[in-house]
């Protein structure tokens, strides 16, 4: 494995990414990690990552000097290069010329890190600070017009350092820099696959759980649904899954979620009609935050109240992915690492006296995808838009109502038909139909009606922190809209929502 110390820079998860690309597994570390336990993991390298942070402040984050001793190749970047700089009696100020974005590198030796590189080749640059001095040792191994020491190593204690970053898709060789520093310098093998993985996490179950059982809630997305396989293929019938119909789910997806769990995979799954004890406390109700909450609330005693009809339960297992777990760690955090309470079961285990288990805690969602086809979960279930824990209730504005609720289900599944027919699913982060309690005018067969108005909205996105509005072929829309006005009761009008995020939500409420 390779260690990747986090000092801070947005671009962590990136290194990550390119690493575990190149089928080798990586974790990422506080700068505070113990020693003993970096000696535990025996990672094969260390790579120490950007940050915000200038050496020379005063609290600055380090890690264990000890590290520079282990023996084990380095590679620092950015900041992690005047770390180790800086270390090793190097010296770092702060840069006459800052360089920040795209600048050409002239590389000075093929060696190393730029192994197969061309001498002349791009990388991107964010930097305020520069080495002005190098350790004993060190040699320049690549310069940028502004920055004469852009690349270092010190080939005989295999520590290297690159100022600009070889993780971002601008710099069009980066990842064949990292895969250098990986193959050719820390003997890296290429074992991390799905298939090895489920290996391994199915022993580490078994081991953890023993003879106890293992409640889940299960909500039908991707994170839950492949967390409950794996912990199917490990531990059978000492797992159940709790599935909560709360009324406000889309067309079929309650039958959906019992066809392939039940009666497919023959797993042991609470299926829960609760839909009147949903509906019931949203009588009324207008204000958005009151219906998430209310929705919150019941979902936490529902499952609850089920939970403890179960004997012996000992864990509860959460679908937590492992962007979660690095973004809820403090910046520079600790030891005491806090870790965010997660989706609609939030608070659940500390009241319940649960552990948690989380398998999926050190993959990212293509991995998971990609495990979720190693679990030959279909594919449908896999590549599935995002749906929202409070559901079609944050997508009806105003009141929700069993017969608005009937009107928004038929409208979206024709929505998700028509998107998927044409191919565009897949390009999509979301795709959804929102009811507005407004009514239009219109004519249908030479008679005036009066009618709910449906919104369509989709959008593009990579994380959802930013969307923008898809830009849907105008024939795709026409069909959508036609059929949305002909075939369901109620809707005369229908408009496309062409608002980003920011300022808009990619929800409605
Ligand atoms: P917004 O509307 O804030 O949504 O742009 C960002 C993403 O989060 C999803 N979302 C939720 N997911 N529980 C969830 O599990 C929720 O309460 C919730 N609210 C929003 C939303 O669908 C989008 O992908």
């Amino acid at each position: 494995m390779i260690l990747i110390i986090d000092f801070g820079s947005q671009y962590n998860q990136l290194i990550a990414r390119r690493i575990r690309e190149q089928h080798v597994y990586c974790q990422i570390e506080p700068p505070g990690v113990e020693l003993s336990k970096i000696r535990s993991l025996a990672p094969q390298g260390i790579i120490l990552s950007g940050g915000p942070a200038s050496i020379y402040e005063k609290n600055s984050p380090k890690v264990d000097h000890q590290i520079f001793n282990l023996a084990i190749p380095i590679l620092g970047i950015c900041y992690g290069m005047h770390y180790m700089i800086d270390s090793l009696g190097g010296k770092v100020d702060s840069a006459a010329k800052r360089e920040y974005g795209l600048a050409e590198l002239e590389i000075l030796d093929q060696k190393g890190i730029f192994y197969g590189i061309n001498t002349v080749t791009h990388c991107w640059m964010s930097h305020g600070d520069s080495t002005s001095l190098l350790p004993e040792g060190f040699n320049i191994t690549a310069s940028t017009e502004n920055t004469k020491i852009a690349a270092v190593e010190d080939h005989k204690k295999t520590l290297y350092g690159l100022q600009f970053h070889p993780e971002v898709a601008h710099t069009p060789e980066g990842k064949k820099m990292l895969g250098n520093f990986l193959f050719r310098i820390c003997s890296s093998k290429k074992t991390w696959t799905m298939k090895s993985f489920i290996g391994k996490a199915i022993q580490e179950i078994k081991a953890e759980v023993g003879e106890k059982k293992v409640i889940l809630g299960l909500s039908g997305g991707v994170d839950s649904s492949v967390t409950a396989v794996l912990l199917n293929r490990a531990i059978g019938k000492q797992l159940t899954c709790i599935f909560v119909d709360n009324g406000l789910l889309r067309k079929g997806e309650g039958e959906r979620v019992k066809g392939l769990f039940k009666r497919h995979l023959e797993m042991n799954l609470r299926f829960i009609n609760a839909r009147k004890k949903f509906l019931d406390p949203l009588k009324g109700v207008v204000d958005p935050e009151r219906k998430r909450k209310i929705i919150g609330r019941t979902f936490i005693k529902i499952f609850e109240d089920e939970a403890s009809n179960i004997r012996g339960v000992g864990f509860l297992a959460q679908g937590t992915l492992y962007p979660d777990m690095i973004e809820s760690r403090s910046a520079f955090g600790g030891p005491s690492a806090v870790i965010k309470s997660h989706h609609n079961v939030g608070g659940l285990p500390k009241k319940m006296r649960l552990r948690l288990i989380e398998p999926l805690r050190h993959l990212f969602k293509d991995e998971v995808r990609a495990l979720g086809k190693e679990l030959r979960l279909p594919d449908d279930m896999i590549y599935r838009h995002p749906f929202p824990g409070p559901g079609l209730a944050v997508r009806i504005i105003g009141e929700v109502t069993a017969q608005r609720l009937s009107i928004l289900r038929q409208a979206d599944d024709i929505l998700i038909t028509e998107i998927k027919k044409s191919n565009y699913y897949q390009r999509l982060w979301q795709s959804f139909a929102i009811l507005l309690p407004l009514k239009s005018v219109g004519i249908m067969g030479d008679k005036r009606t009066y009618e709910h108005i449906v919104v369509i909205r989709a959008v593009t996105s990579l994380d959802a922190m930013t969307a923008d509005w898809a830009k849907l072929p105008h024939s795709l829309l026409v069909r959508i809209s036609n059929r949305i006005i002909n075939e369901v009761r109620g809707v005369n009008r229908v408009t496309y929502d062409i608002s980003s995020k920011p300022p808009s939500t990619i929800e409605w409420e």
